[in-house]
């Protein structure tokens, strides 16, 4: 019998990343390649990269000079680099790293075993086509492996909007959907494998045109599902937040109190110099609606501070928007100029005060973040368990807002769902008995 080969894949970047990892080793699973752990006894390694901001995309090249001896001693070692930066930069990946073998863009996975074989026989390959075809349908089916409680599901690709700080739309190209019912179908055999709750991905997931009544109708189909105990999405724009989604919010059970809607600023004038097409007051009253029919919804979101041109009085009006909101958690960064985003041309903000802002703008956003959190404490929740403590006889397993929950007991197996009732609030997490 002939030895299975290994493969190395390292993920950086969005969830979205997460997701296709999991793919390309499946589709690579048919070619004789099995996962392993650490790059040392690898015969193929790949990379999945994210080109969002400068530091992301400079940690590739740093892991790429790694391999160098790895390379040396073994030459049939293949050596691959998918993802964002892929798309973005792959001919000068091959240019600046020759022991680069594979360049392949996220829209071409499903070319992957194909070109694999041939960068075997000696030859580099880059594909970064947008082609026709989805690459999910083509992309070998999923083997019936049993799998922990929790999935991503990616429904929705690319991104339309060109906010004037962004690379998605040109890194993962113009937004589509997949049909509902080839959705369903992966839904069901995930939920067939032990999976109970699904994170519905996209670049602007709610943008989703597959089903005649958007995600909203996706949503409630699979809800229908047996066994699939809850349903998360992300990550939305505030534009293509419509009412039947609102609604959603408000009467669907499975879907959970819990959404990351990014905004980026407070400043209505930086909001349109990075076009994102709505003001902050707009923003404040989709919140507003939102909560009208789920109070206790917990919001998430993403900032960025030190945007071209982003005065004091502009960034204050962030911080105005956040202590108006209250956030249940956030994602904050200093603006990184991106090479072809129009944003990358205009006056930048010195780093000092990218820092500074950055600073005062997590710490509003963890005190937030705390109060929320530590405002559980004596509250039931549910609680799906995905693995043991660090502790013996201890689980973990996340609330229906997201929290990660802590709890001493005996006899709960991951994928179990629990009613819990906190007792005590840590730093990053909480504590609870079983109820
Ligand atoms: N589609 C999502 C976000 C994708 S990128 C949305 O529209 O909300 C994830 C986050 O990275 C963004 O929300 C933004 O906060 C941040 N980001 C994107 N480009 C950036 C840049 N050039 N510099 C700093 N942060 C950036
Ligand atoms: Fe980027 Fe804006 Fe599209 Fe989000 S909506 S992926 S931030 S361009
Ligand atoms: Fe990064 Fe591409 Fe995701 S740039 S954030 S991996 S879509």
């Amino acid at each position: 019998m002939t030895q299975p080969k290994k493969l190395f894949i390292k993920t950086y970047g969005c969830q979205m990343n997460v997701y296709d990892s999991e793919r390309m080793a499946e589709a690579l699973g048919g070619q004789g390649y099995v996962e392993t752990a650490t790059p040392d006894d690898a015969d193929m390694i790949l990379l999945n990269t994210c080109h969002i901001r400068e530091k992301a995309a400079e940690k590739v090249y740093s892991e790429l000079g790694r391999y160098k001896g790895l390379k040396e001693a073994k030459p049939d070692l293949k050596i691959g680099v998918a993802g964002c930066v892929a798309q973005a930069e792959g001919r000068e990946i091959m240019r600046r790293q020759p022991l680069v073998d594979l360049v392949v863009g996220p829209q071409s996975y499903h070319r992957l075993p194909e070109l694999t074989a041939k960068a075997g026989q000696g030859a580099k390959m880059l594909d970064t086509d947008f082609p026709e075809e989805d690459k999910f349908e083509h992309l070998s089916a999923r083997p019936k492996a049993a799998r922990g409680p929790t999935a991503f599901l990616t429904v929705q690709e690319g991104c339309d909007k060109f906010c004037a700080f962004c690379v998605v739309p040109y890194t993962r190209g113009a937004e589509v959907s997949r049909p509902a019912d080839r959705v369903l179908t992966e839904a069901r055999d995930l939920v067939e494998r032990g999976v109970r709750e699904i994170t519905l991905l996209g670049q602007n997931v709610n943008a989703y045109h597959g089903h005649p009544r958007g995600l909203a109708g996706l949503i409630r189909e699979l809800a229908r599902i047996d066994g699939l105990a809850r349903i998360r999405f992300t990550t939305s724009h505030p534009n293509d937040m419509d009412e039947e989604l609102i609604a959603a919010h408000g009467d669907c059970d499975k879907l959970m109190p819990y959404l990351h809607l990014p905004v980026q600023a407070g400043s209505d004038r930086i909001l349109k110099r990075m076009n994102r097409q709505h003001t902050a007051a707009q923003y404040l009253a989709l919140i507003e609606r939102l909560r009208a029919v789920r109070p206790d919804l917990h919001l998430s979101g993403d900032f960025i501070v030190g945007f071209p041109e982003e005065t004091e009085e502009d960034f204050r009006a962030t911080l105005d928007l956040i202590g108006a909101v209250r956030y249940g958690s956030a994602f904050s960064f200093k603006y990184s100029p991106r090479p072809g985003t129009p944003a990358a041309e205009r006056a930048q903000v010195p780093e000092a005060e990218k820092d500074d802002r950055l600073q005062r703008l997590q710490a509003l956003l963890g005190q937030q973040q705390k109060a929320l959190q530590d405002a559980m404490v004596g509250r039931e929740v549910g609680v799906l368990f995905e693995k043991t403590g660090r502790m013996p006889g201890q689980m973990v397993g996340k609330s229906d807002h997201l929290h990660a929950v802590h709890v001493a007991c005996e006899g709960v197996r991951p994928g179990d769902l629990r009613q819990v009732r906190i007792v005590d609030s840590g730093p990053n997490s909480l504590k609870g008995v079983l109820a």
